[in-house]
């Protein structure tokens, strides 16, 4: 019993030498640079306790780096971004950012809303895209910082006045990333506004779970839940025709390699939807409940097994496989994100509501409460 005692002794040592060192969530901050104007944008790491690591900067609320494990444990970088903020100010195609107020496309940037005529900037071609000249990706949000109770989170906040790209209606709003214990990065927004205006803010991560960015993300195994989608006509714009995807190459609802249906770079694809979208560009109808958070796309990354599962309460989400991407980005660690190297999925209400009625709307109103949750979940499988 004597022999027994100074080992029980050292194992409660030891014990509670591994618990006292267990790994907490932690929340960080430094300077990311300096704005032309002089303004300072600062960089955020939330680590959780398992090593997961976002990198997100107040200026646009880009998510810059995002780094989960594969089916190794090994921590790699999914998301395509910079390494600086002056790149992220010169040029990009909305890497990690909050898009708005309106994230995806407004035609010819025009709407009617309670009998007045409003025009917003068009900035893609003909159409309003994603908030204008000056949208949510390029502001500089307040951030403060917190814990939860199952993680950290970074909330930012913007205030968006009466006029702003042609918007009415000033917006307070919210973008809340929390960095969760259970491998989520789940995005809370909320906003308020003193006049009606359309509102549809999303992320637009671009994500390759294979090597952020270095080889395509063709071989990525997608499964949408979503039996229909929005067509579009050759600017992108929806039709209004809400078409079943079977029978297409819109069919994800089985798990489906993200590039079985698409052509290499230079052919021309024989479905029309396809090429109006220069690939998959396009809004799908999300089965269940919308208002309530479900489960609605799953991809895996057959190299690296890891898995992302996507959550959310929007009625629509965007995928967007990259086409415009041809290596004029040069992105972190000096890769050039080529053809189809990372894919959005922009959970969101369906482009161009306000001029369809028969879309579920996008209008926020006085003494309304707009909320949206959006998980991106991390996970790995074995084959
Ligand atoms: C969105 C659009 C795409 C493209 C990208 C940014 O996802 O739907 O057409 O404009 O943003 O390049």
């Amino acid at each position: 019993m004597n022999l027994l005692k100074p080992t029980t002794l050292a194992l409660t040592f030891a014990l509670a030498g591994i618990a006292g060192a267990a790994p907490r969530a932690t929340i960080t901050s430094a300077t990311f640079g300096t704005l032309p104007g002089g303004r300072t944008a600062r960089l955020f790491t939330l680590t959780n306790a398992h090593g997961m690591q976002a990198k997100i900067t107040n200026y646009g609320g880009i998510v810059t780096s995002l780094r989960v494990p594969d089916r190794r444990g090994r921590l790699g970088d999914v998301v395509l971004g910079y390494d600086n903020l002056a790149s992220y100010v010169k040029a990009t195609p909305y890497f990690g950012a909050i898009a708005g107020r309106y994230g995806n496309r407004i035609a010819k940037g025009r709407f009617t809303l309670d009998g007045k005529t409003y025009q917003l900037a068009t900035n893609n071609g003909p159409n309003h895209l994603h908030g204008g000249v000056v949208g949510f990706d390029k502001r500089l949000w307040r951030a403060t910082t917190r814990r939860t109770q199952d993680g950290v989170a970074l909330d930012l906040r913007y205030f968006s006045p009466s006029g702003e790209e042609g918007y009415p209606g000033n917006l307070q709003t919210r973008v809340t990333y929390t960095l969760t214990n259970a491998n989520t990065l789940r995005i809370n927004y909320r906003a308020t506004t003193d006049k009606a205006t359309p509102f549809n803010p999303t992320h637009h991560s671009y994500f390759n779970l294979t090597d952020g960015g270095r080889t395509p993300i063709l071989d990525h195994v997608l499964q949408l839940r979503a039996h229909r989608f929005t067509v579009i006509d050759n600017t992108s714009i929806p039709t209004g025709e809400l078409r079943s995807v079977v029978g297409t190459p819109f069919d994800f609802l089985r798990p489906t390699p993200i590039g079985a249906r698409l052509k290499p770079k230079g052919q021309t694809e024989s479905d029309e939807q396809l090429r109006n979208g220069s690939g998959y560009d396009h809004n799908f109808v999300l089965d269940g409940p919308r208002g309530q958070v479900r489960r609605i796309a799953r991809v895996v990354a057959p190299k690296t097994g890891r898995v992302m599962t996507v959550f959310t309460d929007r009625p629509g989400v965007q995928l967007y496989t990259g086409n415009f991407l041809d290596a004029t980005n040069i992105g972190k660690g000096g890769v050039p994100y080529g053809f189809r190297s990372g894919f959005c999925l922009e959970a969101q209400g369906f482009p161009d509501s306000p001029n369809h009625p028969s879309f579920p709307s996008t209008i926020l109103r006085p003494g309304q409460v707009y909320r949206q949750t959006t998980i991106y979940a991390f996970s790995t499988t074995r084959r």
